[in-house]
Parts: C-alpha cells; sequence; structure tokens
C-alpha cells in the first residue's frame, strides 16, 4: 500500500491519535484524570513538535486523519491549539482532522477562529451529557454549558461537521430525545448515543456501599452484553454535512490485516488502521493508546496466572525508546523493540494483557465486534469515527 512509509512493522500512518493536552478545566469522576491523579504528567504538546514530527510533505503523503482527544485532558486547553490546527489544515487542507472536546469555558473569538481554520472534512464532537448546566455538572463537573452551546453555535456557520456525543446515565436516561433536540435546535449534524463500560456492573468499585448500586448507572445497563457497551448510536440531524468518506482506506487496511494476522492470536486493531497510531501529551509514541494508559495491576482473561503491573510493564520499562523528543519517528517505528509485539501476536503465552483483551480473536473484544462490523459491511461508522 502506498501510504505507509518504511517502518519495520509497516504501521499505518494513515490514521493518528495525538493527545496535544493532558489539561482540563473539567473534573468528570469517571475520567482517567480524575482515577488516576499523579501516575500522569499535565502537560502539552508544543506546536514545534509538531511541525518537527509532522512536517507538510509527511502528512501530505502519509496520513488522512488525525485525532485530537486527550486520553487524561482536553484538546481545547492546549496553549497553542488554534495554532496547531491551523499549521495541520494549512500544511494538509484535505486531512480529516477529528477533536473530541468538552467545549467549556472558551470565548467567541475562539470558536469563530477556529471555524475559519477547518473544512468540510473535519469533525468536531461536543461531549456534553445534560441538557442544561445543572444536569450538565452531574457528570461533566465544573462544565459551562452557556460556553458550549456558544461554541457549537459559532461554529455552525462553517463547514466542519459537528457532533453532540452524550453518554447515558441514570440521571439522563429518560431525557435523550429531549438533549437531542436541544442539539438540533443549537446546530449540530449529528447526535451520538454514546453506552459506557464504566459502571458498577462492570467494576464493583463504582457500587456506592451505602445505596448498593452504582447511582450513575443508567437502568437499560442490566439488559445489555459487555460488548454492546462499546456501541455508539449515530442519529443524523442535518441531511446536508454527512460523516467524512474515510470508509474505503479503513476497509483496505482491515483486509489486509485479515489475511496478514490470519494466522495470529489477535486482529491487531492498530495494523488493521482502526486504532490509530498514538502520542501521548508528553510527546512518547505508541502503536496505541490502550498500550500507554497507567493503570495498578492487568490480569489476563486467557491466562490464570498472567497479570501484569504498570511499572514493570514494557510500555513502562521501555519509555526512553518512544520519546519522539529525543528520536525520529522512522527510528522509532523501525526499532526491533516493536518485534517482540509482532511476535506476541502469534504466541498466545507472549501475548501482552492489553492486546490480549482489546484485539483477541477468541474472547469478546473490540476486534471481534470491529471484524463483525466488517464483515457484514455494517456499523462502521461506529469504529471509524468517535474512539472511547
Ligand atoms: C478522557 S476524554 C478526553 C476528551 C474530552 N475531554 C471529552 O471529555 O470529550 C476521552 C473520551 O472519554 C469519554 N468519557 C469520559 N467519561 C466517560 C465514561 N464515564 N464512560 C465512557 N466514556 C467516557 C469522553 O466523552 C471522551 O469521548
Ligand atoms: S472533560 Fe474529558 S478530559 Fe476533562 S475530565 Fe471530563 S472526560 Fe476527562
Ligand atoms: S492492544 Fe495491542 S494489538 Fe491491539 S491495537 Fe493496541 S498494540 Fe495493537
Amino acid at each position: 500500500m502506498n501510504n505507509m512509509v518504511n517502518n519495520k512493522l509497516q504501521f499505518p500512518f494513515f490514521n493518528w491519535h495525538l493527545e496535544i493536552s493532558s489539561k482540563c478545566r473539567l473534573a468528570c469522576p469517571r475520567c482517567p484524570r480524575t482515577e488516576k491523579r499523579g501516575m500522569y504528567k499535565v502537560t502539552e504538546l508544543p506546536l514545534e513538535f509538531i511541525q518537527k514530527n509532522f512536517p507538510a510533505d509527511f502528512l501530505q503523503q502519509n496520513v488522512k486523519r488525525m485525532l485530537f482527544c486527550g486520553g487524561q485532558g482536553d484538546p481545547i486547553y492546549n496553549s497553542q491549539f488554534l495554532e496547531i490546527v491551523q499549521y495541520i489544515k494549512k500544511s494538509h487542507p484535505k486531512i480529516t482532522l477529528c477533536i473530541i472536546t468538552n467545549g467549556s469555558h472558551k470565548n467567541q473569538s475562539f470558536w469563530q477562529e477556529l471555524g475559519e481554520a477547518l473544512n468540510h472534512n473535519d469533525q468536531i464532537f461536543f461531549s456534553v451529557d445534560g441538557w442544561d448546566n445543572e444536569s450538565n455538572q452531574l457528570y461533566r463537573k465544573y462544565s459551562d454549558f452557556d460556553s458550549i452551546l456558544l461554541g457549537i453555535q459559532t461554529l455552525r456557520p462553517f463547514p466542519v461537521q459537528i457532533s453532540w456525543s452524550t453518554i447515558v446515565f441514570r440521571f439522563n436516561q429518560d431525557r435523550l430525545v429531549h438533549i437531542g433536540r436541544i442539539a438540533k435546535e443549537n446546530g449540530a449534524d449529528y447526535f451520538n448515543i454514546n453506552l459506557s463500560m464504566l459502571f458498577g456492573s462492570m467494576y464493583e468499585n463504582y457500587i456506592d456501599s451505602e445505596l448498593g448500586f452504582d447511582p450513575l448507572e443508567p437502568e437499560y445497563s442490566k439488559l445489555v452484553s459487555p460488548i454492546e457497551r462499546h456501541r455508539k448510536y449515530s442519529f443524523r440531524l442535518n441531511s446536508e454535512r454527512q460523516a467524512s468518506g474515510l470508509d474505503e482506506t479503513f476497509r483496505k487496511f482491515y483486509a489486509q490485516a485479515k489475511k496478514n494476522y490470519k494466522d495470529a492470536e489477535v486482529l491487531p486493531l492498530c495494523m488493521a488502521g482502526n486504532r490509530p497510531m498514538y502520542i501521548d501529551a508528553e510527546g512518547f509514541f505508541y502503536p496505541c493508546s490502550w498500550v500507554s494508559h497507567p493503570f495498578g495491576v492487568r490480569k489476563s482473561k486467557l491466562r490464570p496466572n498472567k497479570q501484569i503491573r504498570w511499572k514493570e510493564s514494557y510500555w513502562n520499562e521501555h519509555k526512553h525508546l518512544f520519546d519522539l523528543k529525543s528520536r525520529s519517528l522512522p527510528e522509532i517505528t523501525s526499532d526491533s523493540i516493536f518485534t517482540k509485539l509482532y511476535e506476541s501476536w502469534f504466541d498466545r503465552e507472549k501475548l501482552f494483557v492489553e492486546c490480549e483483551s482489546k484485539c483477541a480473536k477468541d474472547i469478546t473484544s473490540y476486534a471481534t465486534a470491529y471484524a463483525k462490523a466488517f464483515d457484514n459491511f455494517s456499523d462502521i461508522k461506529m469504529f471509524t469515527q468517535k474512539p472511547s
């Protein structure tokens, strides 16, 4: 495929996820920034870093999609956010820039400048779970509803595609139609309803000891299997602006990965182009965001005695070798350090716990759901648009 660069594993460089900021003004209770405080650095990627690692010719020749979404933060709080967007879009106007934000606390001129920089290839997702300031703060702590609406309304005359994304909680489970109406009235093109796994029925620590249940968990959860909870339902509100047509590229990479990893234990979604190549807010490269996030202990689903601590994990121990501040991207992605990852995919005993839980073929994983969606040629938008 001609949109690959010469790196040993042939990582698909068409799809990127950059955490340009691990800063945020909000404190949503189940966000990693709230739950894992102290395990990550609050920082941002400077414009200079982006220019060095993504020069215009590299962008034009390789990159089709770039996602700005925090793992622990929100992209709009990067102090050079507008300059970064302007640089990327000027260098490569055809790129699909996808921005995921809580949308709070920015003024009109910020949104105006952003609208001017983006074009019809781009997408912005506003994560809003309530219908007014009070209800939105039930999960989006310290958000500011009026400034979110100001952002959507200011962007509306521009061609960027606007989505309003709502996670279903107990407090909004009966108000979804009302929220969707507000999204439409304010100019959103899509209303997305996202299910979540982060509830007491999946993780006991979320159960309130006095109540005996998780007060945030919606009642539908009892009816839905774990894999179904990766679902995102998307409703088109505006018939003029359609989601970008990247499906063909995703299909091509999926078909290739399916062939290449026919005999492997996993369908590595990083190689299938579904899970974007990831750079965290400190400038470290990872094949996907799943292997980057700090954790306490992770247990294997397939091997009862296998568990791994973050401090001793491969990715943490070898972090210095993935540092884009001191090494170039081709240097990192051609490093033999990734041979261990590649080999692990073909040997169950060597499988990384993260790869096993997200990409294994024989258990309920993202990879099995992704393969099902592709093989049926259905529902592909839920995997190609907005990662969780
Ligand atoms: C850490 S946030 C970063 C982006 C941005 N700050 C935001 O909140 O949209 C990444 C994603 O996690 C989602 N998220 C936050 N809390 C969640 C929860 N309890 N369950 C599922 N997804 C959640 C956000 O909506 C967003 O899509
Ligand atoms: S807005 Fe996003 S980054 Fe900020 S606390 Fe909430 S989920 Fe986390
Ligand atoms: S979990 Fe492993 S196989 Fe899956 S996308 Fe990440 S690195 Fe690739």
